[in-house]
């Protein structure tokens, strides 16, 4: 089992986009994916899905592997997903609680799982820190980083380099970590200027690039992933790049 961690400091940079478009690519590379859903939003769903039913998640915290793989739905696109569930607000409290007691909960339950070689699992968090991004920074083979080409997502590396390198660095099984530069706008100067810093300052970390397309937020609005939506799409083909470079570094 491999875990790829998708991370940011900022909120709607592209988070649960980049999660689940990402694990749809590697899931049409072949490779079996499941997808979590670790922000209490609970809105990964719609990625796979148009009508989600209620449906239990993680924040019921099961502690056993049956219970654990009795959340796991197939989805149309192959990919297979957790979703975070619906609760109530003393529920959520009760899980965050239990979460920031055991910083490897989640990488524990995953184990217990037992779900076999060459799976990878695509883990959606919240922006910032938070006891979701520490089970997810834990929990991670390869974290992956989405940022936007603007000055806001530039200053926050700073805090995105010592989060994931609290969690994640020093462990044997963790492969590294790389960024998304995400709604990349070839026709605005300063975003095309933001990227090539990035380039530069990422190097061998950059990702990849996905381009500002509304294919993605039309996909979404559809409940399908890029590939089913429009698969020659430039932030299809941005995203199968994306997936590459994963699968690279995760030596799948
Ligand atoms: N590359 C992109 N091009 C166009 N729209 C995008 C792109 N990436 C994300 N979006 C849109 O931006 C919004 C926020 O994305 P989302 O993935 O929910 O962000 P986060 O999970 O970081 O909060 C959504 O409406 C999504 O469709
Ligand atoms: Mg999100």
């Amino acid at each position: 089992m491999k875990v790829v961690s998708v991370v940011s400091a900022k909120g709607g940079v592209g988070k649960s986009t980049v999660s689940a478009n990402l694990a749809a690519a590697l899931q049409q590379q072949g490779h079996t994916v499941l997808a979590i859903d670790l922000d209490p939003q609970n809105g990964l769903r719609y990625h796979f899905t148009l009508e989600p039913s209620s449906m239990a998640g993680l924040v019921q915290a099961p502690q056993d592997a049956d219970a654990w793989r009795a959340l796991i739905r197939p989805t149309e696109s192959g990919v297979a997903l957790i979703p975070y569930g619906d609760c109530t607000e003393p529920e959520r409290q009760a899980f965050e609680a239990e979460l920031r007691t055991d910083a490897s909960w989640l990488i524990s339950r995953l184990r217990d799982l037992e779900l076999g070689h060459g799976v990878v699992v695509v883990i959606d968090t919240p922006p910032g820190p938070s006891a979701y991004m520490t089970q997810a920074l834990t929990a991670a083979s390869l974290a992956v980083a989405v940022v936007l080409p603007d000055a806001g997502s530039y200053a926050t590396l700073p805090q995105l380099n010592t989060l994931i390198s609290t969690y994640c660095e020093g462990r044997d099984n963790f492969s590294g970590y790389g960024f998304v530069v995400n709604q990349v706008d070839q026709g605005q100067q300063l975003s095309k200027d933001i990227t090539q810093v990035l380039r530069t300052t990422f190097q061998d970390r950059m990702a990849g690039l996905v381009h500002l397309d509304q294919s993605l937020s039309e996909a979404l609005a559809h409940g399908k992933n890029i590939f089913q939506y429009r698969p020659h799409s430039v932030s299809a083909r941005d995203l199968v790049a994306c997936a590459q470079w994963v699968a690279q570094r995760l030596d799948l």
